[in-house]
């Protein structure tokens, strides 16, 4: 397993992946590291893509060589792979081997990451991965045991799920579990207009299209998965663009 964190969220999720698998693991390390804090890291980021250069990382110690299936992890910046990431991936060739990614996200979920990836490494055969919330990570445990049974990385037993049911217009409570799930992000996430439900093991997943209002002051539409939990409060897992 291969992993680039700034922060540290993504160093706590990719450790869960290790205790889970029993894989190898290394992290990617920056030349000059981003040891900023978000504005300057934001600024910097904004520099570079703007000369068109990506940070110079370390080489790994370890030899990827022994391994078929490599697990990449990394924050979400700029709706993609965070820069170390994307300068790691194109200084290795990979070819051959499966790759699976898995990510940490302010709201955007995986995003053109995985797509990016399939780009950098067009003879490596990449996987749809796992993303969870930084401010999700407590959930990250069973989620990622989930994952890894569901796509048969880990042998176990997880109860398969139904897909959602056909958007319908929003009741009263759905709008009380979007607000409960959404009212204390920093930013609006929109207001609900339809709904799809479905029922998991311990409560039932929500995926609500709103209306919302993006930077440029224009509305559009959005997809907001929301779970909401038997027991506790209902969280947003991700918002898609
Ligand atoms: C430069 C920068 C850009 C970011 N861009 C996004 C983004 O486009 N979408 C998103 O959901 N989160 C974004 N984030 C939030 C990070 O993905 C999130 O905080 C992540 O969990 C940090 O992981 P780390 O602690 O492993 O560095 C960004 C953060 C930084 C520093």
């Amino acid at each position: 397993m291969v992993y680039y964190s700034q922060t540290g969220i993504t160093k706590t999720v990719a450790e869960e992946f290790q205790r889970q698998l029993g894989a190898d693991i290394e992290c990617i390390e920056v030349e000059d590291a981003y040891d900023g804090n978000y504005t300057e890291t934001i600024d910097r980021c904004q520099r570079e893509m703007a000369e068109g250069k990506l940070p110079v990382v370390k080489p790994l110690s370890s030899d990827l060589s022994k391994y078929d299936m490599i697990f990449v992890g990394y924050p979400i910046w700029f709706g993609t792979c965070a820069l170390p990431m994307l300068s790691w991936l194109e200084s290795v060739d990979l070819a051959g081997k499966t790759i699976v990614p898995f990510c940490t996200f302010g709201s955007g979920g995986l995003n053109t990451s995985t797509a990016d990836i399939r780009k950098a490494e067009p003879e490596a055969t990449v996987f749809d991965g796992y993303g969870v919330r930084a401010a999700r990570i407590a959930a990250a445990p069973k989620e990622i045991t989930r994952f890894l049974v569901e796509n048969g990385y880990r042998k176990g037993k997880v109860v398969t799920y139904e897909d959602y049911s056909a958007q319908r217009e929003v009741t009263t409570e759905d709008v009380r579990i979007f607000n409960d799930a959404c009212s204390d992000y920093q930013f609006p996430l929109g207001v609900p207009v339809s709904v799809g439900l479905r029922k998991t093991s311990d409560g039932i997943d929500y995926k609500f299209t709103a209306i919302s209002k993006g930077m440029d002051g224009n509305e559009s539409e959005v997809t907001i998965f929301v779970t909401a939990p038997n027991e506790g409060k209902a969280e947003f897992t991700q918002v898609v663009r």
